[in-house]
């Protein structure tokens, strides 16, 4: 049962991706009947609610990340009533559903950005269409530049996957058009020009026809981006720590209007719906105003889950978040891991050898650039960092995010032949970034095929490593030390006590005590009437004597807490 008020302020949102769950279809590739297969295991879980990254139609040049119909559902991975289906089934699990949004950019697959090409300015300035892409004369709906005659891009702006942000577009005959479409991501990602009413209208009646379906909410993705400094400044050089509104086409204050407008339309609806925002801003206090009460409900804590594997920073960007979010009165939204950065347990391994670990695993998190992935890691010491880290963030004030396989411990796979890999990032600078397939290898569910159980036996679009034999959820299911075993007893014990999980107003939230160093260590008070809940993570190398009693709840590793002794690297629940 959750608690709070609203059943978003404590929610334990499960993130699923399509290509990568489970392929009822036998095509490689996963699809919605295959996740509907899977309704009984999320159940079990213990999770509150499902998001789904995008399911729309798409060339899959950014894995649908690149939608060409935001009405309807990708072939490859089933039908309008597939969709519906899963609705259905997760409803009738007690589970709430949301769904992916790409409001930054269309594909250029999609009919407006098709249709801009087939108009180009000389022919004719006046038709529609043109106007959608641009705030110059020509298309309307998406950004285009003409500049320098069309002998370069407009100005400095570099593409998140590398490269320029610019492409020149050509007409239907192939030939140049003198003019340049911005796209922040793949160039098969046209950004559109929010500018436009009629962009806005358009997306409205999307958020519509979802919510009349029955979902519960949506995940905005780039949710910082879709607003662009008017005339399209250069992009200052950006030194690390600058907040990100220095860059002219990041968190722009042009965008929250807009998603005040969304709010209007969730706030159409009964029972409420609700939206969680994509937003790479920092500092926190600029993260929350995306937060504010007539705006987006929640948003991910991206500083926390960037965090390196340090008490002091840890606990000082959980103090600032809280602090941060508790002025727009939202809760925090605990996330460790996702479809774009490496697994946590491959991300806290430290690099044999290296001193600079702790540097060296922090890099490894931004979307699209990466650490060492050719260094030998301790991936012993990485799975018990992530399994200690998922019991911290499951005890935190909030709601909390888990990706699929993070359950099951996966590591990072780098062993991706480079004819098999299919980031963006990766094609566009030629391996130099390896970019993000290493997150996106489909899930081992047993040791039934050659498949792990993905599907009926066709190779994976991304191949599974042979050490997952160990991990797939079928041998997990059996042993009581397992990550998965661990995930659904933390899940099961977050919703019987209740002093987890959401914010009250009647008692602080969460109250640090003053430890030793390599101890990031916290209570949550008592409430409705259960009993106050302290939570213990070692971070340091030795273990460490607790002076505090109080009985064990949980802890990350069985063998990890002994006669009030904790291991390194593991993560303890009492009772306090
Ligand atoms: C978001 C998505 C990422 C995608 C990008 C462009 O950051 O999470 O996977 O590549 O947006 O849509």
């Amino acid at each position: 049962m959750l608690r709070a008020k609203d059943w978003w302020r404590e929610a334990v949102v499960y993130q699923i991706y399509p290509r990568s769950y489970a392929d009822a279809s036998n095509d490689g590739i996963g699809d919605i009947p295959g996740i509907r297969s899977k309704v009984p295991y999320l159940k079990a879980l213990g999770i509150d609610a499902v998001w789904l990254s995008p399911h729309y139609p798409s060339p899959m040049l950014d894995a649908g990340y690149d939608v060409s119909n935001y009405r309807d559902v990708e072939p490859i991975f089933g039908k309008l009533e597939d969709i519906e289906g899963l609705i259905n089934d997760l409803h009738g699990a007690g589970l709430k559903m949301f769904i992916d949004i790409v409001p930054n950019h269309t594909s250029w697959d999609h009919p407006w950005f098709k249709e801009a090409i087939a108009n180009p300015p000389e022919n004719d300035p006046s038709v529609p269409a043109k106007a959608r892409y641009a705030d110059g004369p020509w298309a309307k709906y998406h950004l285009l530049r003409g500049q320098n005659g069309g002998k370069s891009e407009p100005n400095n702006w570099e593409s998140v996957f590398g490269g320029p942000a610019w492409h020149e577009l050509n007409d239907l005959t192939g030939n140049p058009t003198g003019w340049w479409y911005l796209h922040i991501f793949d160039k098969s990602q046209p950004d559109l020009d929010w500018t436009n009413e009629e962009v806005r209208a358009d997306f409205r009646q999307t958020l519509r026809f979802w919510f009349d379906k029955g979902i519960d909410g949506f995940r905005i993705d780039v949710a910082h981006g879709i607003a662009k400094a008017d005339g399209y400044p250069d992009c200052p050089e950006i030194t690390e720590g600058d907040p990100t509104s220095k860059n002219p086409y990041w968190d722009q204050d042009a965008l929250h209007e807009i998603w005040r407008d969304w709010r209007k339309v969730a706030d159409e609806y009964e029972p409420q719906r609700v939206f969680v925002a994509e937003a790479w801003v920092f500092p926190a206090e600029r993260n929350a105003r995306y937060l504010r009460a007539d705006e987006l409900h929640t948003g991910f804590n991206f500083p926390f889950l960037k965090c390196p594997w340090d008490t002091a920073k840890l606990r000082e960007t959980i103090d600032m978040s809280l602090k941060a979010n508790a002025i727009a009165q939202a809760p925090t939204t605990w996330v460790l891991e996702n479809h774009d950065v490496w697994r946590a347990a491959t991300r806290y391994a430290p690099v044999t050898g290296s001193t600079e670990e702790i540097e060296s695993n922090a890099r490894q998190m931004n979307l699209g650039r990466d650490g060492d992935w050719k260094a030998q890691r301790d991936l012993e010491v990485g799975l018990a960092r992530a399994r200690a880290n998922l019991l911290t963030m499951l005890a935190l004030p909030g709601s909390a995010y888990i990706y699929q396989g993070q359950e099951l411990g996966l590591n990072e796979v780098f062993d991706i032949p480079a004819d098999m890999r299919q980031d963006p990032s990766f094609i566009t600078t030629g391996g130099k970034l390896v970019g993000r397939d290493g997150c996106r290898v489909p899930i081992p569910w047993d040791n039934s095929n050659d498949t792990f159980g993905f599907n009926a036996g066709t190779p994976t679009w991304l191949p599974q490593p042979d050490s997952w034999k160990k991990l797939t959820a079928a041998e997990q299911e059996s042993d009581k030390n397992s990550t998965l075993s661990l995930t659904r007893n933390a899940l099961k014990l977050r919703k019987e006590l209740s002093a987890l999980g959401g914010l009250t107003e009647d008692v602080a939230d969460l109250v640090w005590d003053e430890t030793d160093n390599d101890l990031l260590s916290f209570v949550r008070p008592a409430r409705l009437g259960g009993r106050a809940v302290r939570c213990v993570m070692n971070m340091g190398k030795h273990a460490q004597k607790l002076t505090f009693g109080g009985e064990v709840l949980l802890v990350s590793d069985e063998h990890g807490y002994d006669d009030g002794l904790l291991n390194p690297d593991t993560t303890v629940w009492l009772t306090a």
